[in-house]
């Protein structure tokens, strides 16, 4: 295994970091996970406008040829399927400080690790997802991919004690989206998921599905989702990169409809299989 950091391709032991680090001491840094698939990556130019955007939030510059730096990590990595994590911090001032004195060399860290190809197994080998509702304990910008997670740390392990996969969070009233995942509900035919005004990260895979559904005519929604819609929800699903598009089969112990998954989710997961190849 090989990572990358400041410049090099190293070992994982032999890369070190500062302890004055802001991203170690503050959660000062954004990151992204990429997943790349046969060396390829997926969405790359959207994952990489993304970090751009989170970058610009945080104020941090960090100019890099990306594709180029992510294509050569993959590749001494040995190509195939894997996810790649990209974090970049505003580095380190050599002692620990909340203002940040001019600008610091920012520190920037990849890594990969293998994954399976999940439209490569098919629909059958999806599971559907088990998933409890709690309160959103985040800050509220969201829209900031940064490596300050500890909210959505805490509101993860509730979901594994609740014997769940994910936990669905809800913020004045309307749900948001899951904590490491984006949210939609289907209802009679028609695909509704959170606005992005609603303060959610905007999921790459959820642009994607609005992408894929509209090209194939299917009805698209960005709303408020009250969890109350859950209980008469003829499909629920959640979305990441590294997930891709899930059933979501029980919510807080209750069956979503019937408790199978849905033939929209078929369909859309049958569009995901052929955009990829
Ligand atoms: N998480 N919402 C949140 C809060 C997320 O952390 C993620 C991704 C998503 C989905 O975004 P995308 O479709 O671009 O992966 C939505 C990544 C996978 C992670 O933290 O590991």
């Amino acid at each position: 295994e090989v990572v990358y950091l400041n410049g090099q391709f190293l070992p994982p032991e032999q890369a070190q970091i500062s302890v004055f680090d802001r991203g170690f001491l503050f959660a000062d840094s954004v990151y992204e996970v990429i997943p790349f698939y046969q060396g390829v990556g997926f969405r790359l130019q959207e994952h990489l406008q993304r970090l751009a955007y989170s970058l610009d939030a945080i104020g941090l510059q960090a100019e890099q040829d990306w594709p180029v730096l992510l294509n050569e990590l993959v590749r001494r990595n040995g190509g195939g399927n894997r996810s790649v994590y990209l974090q970049i911090s505003r580095g380190s001032e050599g002692r620990r400080r909340f203002a940040s004195e001019g600008k610091l060399q920012p520190t920037v860290f990849a890594c990969t690790t293998p994954i399976r190809h999940i439209y490569d197994e098919g629909a059958d080998r999806i599971q559907g997802y088990n998933v409890i509702l709690t309160d959103d304990l985040r800050w509220h910008r969201c829209d900031i991919k940064s490596t300050g997670l500890l909210a959505n740390l805490l509101m993860q392990q509730q979901a594994h004690r609740a014997g769940a996969d994910e936990a669905l969070l809800v913020r004045d009233g309307v749900l948001s989206e899951g904590t490491s995942s984006n949210l939609f509900v289907v209802r009679d035919g028609v695909i509704h998921t959170p606005r992005l005004s609603a303060g959610i990260l905007g999921g790459t895979t959820r642009a994607l599905i609005l992408e894929l559904a509209t090209d194939a005519g299917i009805p698209c929604q960005e709303t408020d989702l009250r969890p109350e819609a859950l209980a008469t929800a003829d499909e629920v699903w959640i979305s990441s990169s590294t997930r891709g598009v899930v059933p979501v089969t029980r919510i807080d112990g209750q069956p979503v409809a019937d408790g199978q998954k849905g033939p929209l989710w078929q369909h859309m997961f049958a569009l995901f299989t052929r955009f990829q190849h």
